[in-house]
């Protein structure tokens, strides 16, 4: 059997594609002492877990790894429980609220750090726009003062880092915890006030949300906005990061782009197929499960793979290339389970936040394109992504002839 390499080891860190693949073909369940859970490799298997339709899986595994930073969350709840809070939230991230009050926030907020740079002939798209827009969109859509913008960013970063905090750095988790604290003590006050004085804010639409005669409570919207910060920020960060890196090193696929616009959302697509922003997430076996590659008994950890699924090629053909063009890849992004690739995940927990990240990367990218005609990566410089839970380029500097605003 072929050797396969640890998951927390730099080998993996630096490319984990060739591990991916050992996994899938030949260990496609296996037990990771550091983690101790069962790894989970392949496209049938990561959809099954997620999809469970059996009902054979819980996100218990949430209660130790996002509690501390963000306390109770949609996503450590399930059944009738998390249906209620799923129709609570759900609508104010599609329809008429994207339509009409996100999309002038999504503009505003890209255009806003464009013009920053766009006279200078040179950016780094990650440190200058894309750790910084899905940030400034959420903190915008929650209606939240933009003198704030900054703390949000520095509370970002220590929940970021909480929960790659891989090898259990002490100041790390400290830091992650006093955010929690820092950022209850901020926002409390703002929800208590906001409901006084509903406007047509995200935060206003979570205060006066009633399904079923349900309603959130402060410490619910509370910790509902420290989620978004991560999961609406950090993913949508390396998604914007990882589409100009997929393109950048494919210039063919990036003209065609260029010249039609209509292809973005398929770059869209083949991005999070290709490089996931989430390269893992977990769940708790409830029940014994048999996949493909064996059994799970009950009551362990499942880490499902989905930068290994998403290559599968007993789903994609030739799922080593990046080809915005692929035809066994569409561009639905359903608030369904009927996605095409696994980085929303699927099921009861699927993104609730897809469409707004479609939207931010698809406004972005256009904006961006206008903005810097023959767009190109400085001199020399190759991308490399960095992470292991979540993955995306470090740094992306790029040169362009400056236009006017
Ligand atoms: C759930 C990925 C953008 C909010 C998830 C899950 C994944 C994911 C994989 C499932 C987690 C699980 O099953 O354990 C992504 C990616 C994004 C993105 C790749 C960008 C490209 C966003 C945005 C928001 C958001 C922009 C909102 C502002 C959420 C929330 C959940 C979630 C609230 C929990 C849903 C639930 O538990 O029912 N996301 N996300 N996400 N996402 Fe996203």
């Amino acid at each position: 059997a072929q050797q396969v390499p640890d998951i927390l080891s730099p080998e993996f860190a630096a490319d984990p594609y060739p591990a991916y693949r050992v996994m899938r073909e030949s260990a496609p369940l296996i037990w990771h002492e550091a983690t101790r859970s069962y790894i989970v490799s392949r496209y049938e298997d990561v959809e099954r877990v997620f999809k469970d339709k059996a009902g054979q899986f819980t996100t218990e595994n949430y209660d130790w790894q996002i509690e501390p930073v963000h306390g109770k969350t949609i996503l450590q709840l399930s059944g009738r429980e998390h249906a209620v809070r799923r129709a609570l939230v759900a609508p104010a991230f599609r329809g008429t609220d994207l339509q009409e009050k996100f999309l002038p926030v999504i503009e505003r907020n890209s255009r806003e750090l464009i013009d920053a740079f766009r006279h200078t002939g040179s950016a780094d798209l990650v440190t200058d726009y894309a750790t910084r827009f899905p940030v400034n969109v959420i903190a915008d859509m929650l209606g939240l003062d933009k003198a704030d913008h900054a703390r949000f960013h520095r509370w970002y970063t220590a929940v970021i880092a909480f929960l790659g905090n891989l090898s259990g750095d002490p100041e790390v988790t400290a830091a992650g915890e006093r955010t929690r604290v820092e950022f209850a003590e901020y926002m409390l006050p703002i929800i208590r006030e906001r409901r006084e004085n509903l406007g047509d804010d995200l935060l206003s639409t979570l205060c006066a949300a009633e399904v079923d005669g349900v309603r959130m409570s402060d410490e619910d919207i509370k910790a509902f906005c420290s989620l978004l910060l991560a999961a609406g920020g950090e993913t949508t960060d390396k998604a914007i990061a990882s589409i100009f890196a997929n393109l950048l090193r494919h210039p063919e696929q990036l003209a065609a782009v260029r010249a039609d616009r209509s292809l973005i959302p398929r770059a869209f697509a083949e991005t999070l197929r290709y490089t996931p922003p989430v390269h893992m997430i977990m769940r708790q076996s409830a029940t014994e499960v048999t996949l493909s590659g064996g059994t799970i008994p009950a009551g362990a950890t499942v880490t499902c793979l989905i930068g290994a699924a998403n290559r599968d090629p007993e789903r994609y053909r030739g799922p080593d290339r990046f080809d915005i063009h692929r035809d066994d890849l569409t561009t639905t992004t359903a608030f369904s389970a009927a996605a095409d690739h696994l980085a929303f995940a699927l099921g009861r927990h699927f993104c609730v936040g897809a469409l707004l990240a479609k939207a931010e990367v698809e406004i972005g990218v256009d904006q961006l394109l206008d903005a810097m005609p023959d767009l190109r990566l400085a001199d020399g410089f190759d991308p490399a992504e960095q992470g292991v839970f979540t993955r995306g380029p470090q740094a992306l500097p790029v040169r362009f002839t400056p236009v006017a605003a």
